[in-house]
């Protein structure tokens, strides 16, 4: 394999791989970014929400934070993207409606708005008929909802390609190829390819997703999503909706050039790729139920690709237990989103600078010791 020598060598080229490229790049470093099928991972079955608020779980403080940190920063992480890459990002600060049907789901989504509130979160209840006002095409059986504001949404097939565009203008040297971590006397020295042909490196950024098992404490977990094509003129929606249908979930994120995203399963399967009948099934009955109008839409893709999921499901941002490694994996549900937050941090760590508290948290040595020799390995 003929690589051009590099101090940094990033291996994943997925959303958060390639913004840290990007950003590495930026601040003047060598830069190899290695996969052999760049954004063919969970960048390309991600719905692309900006999502801190509707996505809110109990017990996630952490997570809560980081993510709201991520999403006041993303309009201008956006727009630099689309600035250096001089490509859209599909970026629409268009708010997230959550509604409800029957009177389960209704209370389901009272009892997470006290939450939200409790948090000081913008939340606010509507009525069905406030829903409906807002987006004529749901169902009359929608019977309530919350208006979150402030959770927006991009698109992550053209942020990926902006953010490729940017990186190359950088100086990014793209390798098409697969590579594992090089370990040499308990380090990492760099990338090992399949042909058995190595190139080294000062540090090693560690963005493969799930697929980082061997180094992190990652796992598989499955979605699979649907989408569509609503016709021009005919948008049947306005903003993210997402829904509870008697007690399962299922979101609906449209596009400014009419595509429609419905997710998303969530399935502890290991790596499995299969797209089933009845998920599909089960995600466009439920976005049915919820937007009839649905039904029309043209089914253009589906796919199942695996979320990387964490213990606490904060990503692992940091070295870890082998020295020169930094670990920007473990985003789970939150990938596009933490993307640009994990570049900034991947980026400050490997010039030996501080991270903001919200990342701090996010520290690999929560899982584990780390090795004492890690200084000798920053970039200078
Ligand atoms: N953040 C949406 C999903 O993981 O399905």
């Amino acid at each position: 394999m003929l690589v051009v020598p590099c101090d940094v060598v990033v291996i994943g080229g997925g959303i958060v791989g390639t913004s840290c490229a990007w950003r590495l790049a930026e601040r003047g470093h060598r830069v190899v970014l290695v996969d052999p099928d760049p954004g063919g991972g969970s960048s390309r079955a991600a719905a692309g929400m900006l999502a801190p608020v509707s996505e809110l779980h109990h017990g996630e403080e952490d997570l809560l934070a980081l993510c709201l940190l991520a999403a006041s920063g993303f309009a201008e992480h956006a727009r630099r993207v689309s600035a250096a890459g001089d490509a859209p990002t599909g970026y629409r600060g268009c708010g997230t409606l959550v509604v409800a049907l029957d009177a389960g789901d209704r209370a389901r989504l009272a009892d997470v708005r006290r939450a939200q509130e409790r948090l000081g979160l913008d939340v606010q209840a509507l009525t069905g008929r406030e829903c409906r006002r807002l987006e004529p095409l749901l169902d009359p059986a929608v019977s309530g909802g919350t208006l979150a504001r402030g959770d927006h949404q991009v698109d992550p097939r053209r942020l990926l390609r902006a953010l490729r565009a940017a990186a190359g203008r950088c100086g990014v040297d793209f390798v098409p190829a697969r590579g594992e971590v090089l370990v040499e006397g308990g380090r990492a020295a760099g990338v090992r390819f399949a042909d058995g042909s190595a190139v080294r490196a000062d540090l090693v950024v560690l963005a493969t997703g799930a697929r980082a098992q061997q180094h992190a404490p990652v796992r598989p977990v499955k979605g699979q999503v649907a989408r569509l094509r609503m016709p021009e003129g005919g948008h049947v929606l306005q903003r993210t909706v997402r829904a509870v249908v008697r007690d399962r979930d299922v979101y609906l994120v449209p596009r400014e050039d009419g595509e429609l995203v419905v997710g998303a399963t969530t399935e502890d399967r290991g790596f499995d790729e299969t797209v089933t009948a009845g998920a599909v099934h089960d995600l466009l009955r439920d976005a049915q139920a919820v937007v009839p109008g649905v039904a029309e839409l043209e089914l253009v893709e589906v796919l199942a690709r695996s979320r990387p999921g964490s213990p606490d499901n904060l990503p692992l941002i940091g070295f870890g237990e082998v020295p020169g490694l930094l670990l920007a994996v473990g985003h789970h549900r939150n990938g596009v989103l933490l993307s640009g937050v994990t570049a900034d941090a991947v980026a400050a760590l490997a010039a030996g600078e501080d991270v903001p508290p919200e990342v701090a948290a996010c520290d690999p040595v929560r899982f584990g010791s780390r090795s004492a020799a890690r200084e000798e390995v920053l970039v200078p």
